[in-house]
């Protein structure tokens, strides 16, 4: 098992890998022990961040004791991950879906970490009371309106200085248009907002077609 460049991110043999801080397999991943530590593998398929990672992804803004807002954590694939990499931290999972919201319930139970929250990210003052300010925004949310989701959120818990991570699904916006079309006007959108610089973009093909993962910074 090796450590890549970004902290907390293994390798072994072409996979990807997070050091495990509790519980057991969460969506059938591979769990291996190496030097008397346990490692979960981190599906490129399965985990848009992950995909990221491995098309290029410059930097992973995440500390050990890092506060993240994670919205769309669906099931708790990714979001595991992310709580594996941030021990220290707390990773506040947003999702609308019922179904979806009591399997991360399942998930988050184990982590110390890890707090659900079933709301709609559209309306972010419905869980201000709940939340600090956040180190990370990160959004996974198969919407329209996705841009105008993660801008209200990002103003109302990104720290100055603070980072985002938004996973663009081009076809959840305009499903006749050209992603490449689609994701111009979605940077746009987010760039018209001067507390926000976009830093780097990676598309995700051929692990998730047509998304476009959008790394910022909140000035
Ligand atoms: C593509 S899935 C997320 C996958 C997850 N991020 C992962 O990598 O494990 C998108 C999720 O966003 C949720 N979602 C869609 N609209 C939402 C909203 N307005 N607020 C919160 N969650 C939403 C969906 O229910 C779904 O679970």
């Amino acid at each position: 098992m090796q450590q890549t460049a970004f902290r907390g991110v293994f390798t072994d043999r072409g996979s990807l890998f997070t050091r495990r801080l509790a519980g057991g397999s969460v969506y059938g991943e591979r769990i291996v022990s190496a030097g008397g530590e346990s490692f979960r593998e981190w599906d490129i398929r399965r985990s848009k961040l992950a995909a990221a990672i491995r098309n290029g992804l410059r930097e992973l803004p995440l500390d050990r004791d890092s506060s993240v807002l994670y919205l769309g954590a669906a099931s708790g694939t990714t979001a595991s991950h992310v709580s594996d990499l941030c021990p220290d931290g707390r990773v506040v999972c947003v999702e609308v879906s019922p179904r979806s919201f009591r399997d991360l319930l399942a998930v988050a139970g184990g982590r110390p970490n890890m707090f659900p929250v079933n709301a709609d990210a559209r309306h972010p003052e419905r869980y201000r009371a709940l939340l600090g300010e956040s180190d990370l925004l990160y959004q996974d949310i198969a919407q329209r309106d996705q841009d105008d989701i993660f801008l209200r959120n990002a103003s109302m818990f990104l720290r100055p200085g603070g980072r985002g991570m938004l996973m663009v699904k081009s076809r959840s916006i305009a499903v006749a248009e050209r992603p490449d079309e689609v994701f111009r006007r979605v940077l746009a959108s987010l760039e018209r907002d001067r507390r926000l610089k976009v830093i780097q973009t990676v598309r995700l093909e051929p692990f998730h077609r047509d998304h476009l993962a959008v790394s910022v910074l909140w000035k």
